[in-house]
């Protein structure tokens, strides 16, 4: 059973997060990241106003989010997980096709994210969605025993119609 089927078989919601989401967002980030963000940077991104975005089961649990910053005619993507054991199922491509519906909402021209050099699993998700690495970010993040780790900065541009959108 392909990736995609996996996702049409399950019904979800798409809902906008907030601070009441914070402690599912929180089991789930501090199981998938090594470096996890803290409930103090979400409350930070959502006190910013930054997009914050969730799927639920139609049983109310989180299945994954993305928190999102724009800035300008660009959405940066600042997070993204999905529930270890929803992982491979396709709902990291079903958060990344309701990132790219925001963004086109929001008439942007492109999308922007940076990524862990050693990610492979995730650069390989967003390469396969149509990101391009278009920089590198030195000792962008923290690493074992204080040694800091390269991000890639991957870029999708967005189809832009005549007329605007
Ligand atoms: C990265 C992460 C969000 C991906 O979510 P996921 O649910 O595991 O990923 P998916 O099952 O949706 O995988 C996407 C699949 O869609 C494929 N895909 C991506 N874009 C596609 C497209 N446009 N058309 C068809 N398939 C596509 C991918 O290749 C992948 O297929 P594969 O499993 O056969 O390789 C998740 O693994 C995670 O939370 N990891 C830990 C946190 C993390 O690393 N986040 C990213 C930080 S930058």
């Amino acid at each position: 059973m392909g990736a995609k089927d996996a996702v049409s078989l399950m019904d979800y919601h798409l809902c906008r997060l907030t601070i009441a989401d914070l402690d599912e967002i929180c089991v789930i980030e501090d199981a998938v990241y090594t470096h996890p963000w803290t409930r103090g940077n979400f409350l930070d991104s959502l006190y910013s106003q930054h997009e914050a975005w969730g799927l639920r089961r139609l049983d109310g649990r989180l299945i994954g989010y993305f928190f999102a910053m724009l800035v300008l005619d660009e959405l940066h993507l600042l997070t993204i997980a999905v529930a270890q054991n929803e992982q491979g199922k396709a709902w990291g491509l079903q958060l990344l096709k309701h990132l790219f519906e925001l963004a086109r909402r929001k008439e942007c021209v492109s999308i922007l994210l940076e990524v862990r050099v050693s990610n492979q699993r995730a650069i390989h998700i967003y390469q396969r969605f149509g990101f391009v690495q278009v920089g590198r970010r030195k000792a962008y993040y923290p690493a074992h025993q204080g040694v800091r780790e390269d991000a890639l900065l991957l870029q999708l541009i967005l189809p832009q119609h005549e007329g605007g959108q």
